[in-house]
């Protein structure tokens, strides 16, 4: 089993969308005994909550369901992952910064690593912006995950992971 984590801050919006986008995707191809995800954030101030409703309403007219409840990254999950994905620079820093003894960082991934249009850097926060904050990081979320599935197949057919 390949598992993967998406991060971001409060693990109520982007990384959420990131696992239910990236799970659909696995469905369709029928992958969901090889390829599992889960999502973390890098502040507790959200644990134990839904996803924010904002995004969880964009995600569901795409036909997403964010069904996570958020939790903080911890140190244990750098063993239990292959792949580690940062939304942001700041999520991505904070993961390396977690990381004291430099064990960990083939693992730690920009969530755009894997961007097949490459037109964003990062996955910008949608928390304090409008509705169009929340569809871009969609948008930025269905080019990747499709790039990161691509990655993650090669590997499996490869057996490097
Ligand atoms: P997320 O969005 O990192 O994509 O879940 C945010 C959620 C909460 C906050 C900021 C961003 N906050 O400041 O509480």
């Amino acid at each position: 089993m390949i598992k993967i984590l998406f991060v971001c801050l409060g693990n109520i919006c982007r990384s959420p969308s990131g696992e239910a986008v990236m799970n659909e995707l696995i469905r369709r191809e029928n992958l969901q005994d090889k390829i599992s995800c889960d999502s973390a954030g890098t502040i507790a101030y959200h644990e134990g909550n839904p996803a924010d409703s904002r995004m969880k309403t964009h995600a569901i007219k795409r036909g997403y369901n964010l069904t996570s409840m958020a939790r903080k990254f911890n140190e244990a999950d750098f063993e239990k992952f292959d792949y580690i994905i940062a939304m942001d620079e700041s999520n991505y820093n904070d993961l390396l910064s977690y990381d004291i003894n430099n064990k960990y960082k083939s693992k730690i991934f920009m969530m755009t690593d894997f961007s097949t249009n490459n037109n964003f850097a990062e996955v910008p926060d949608p928390y304090y912006g409008g509705p169009e904050g929340f569809e871009t990081v969609l948008d930025i979320l269905e080019d990747t995950c499709a790039g990161l599935l691509e990655d993650v197949k090669t590997k499996l057919n490869n057996n490097l992971l």
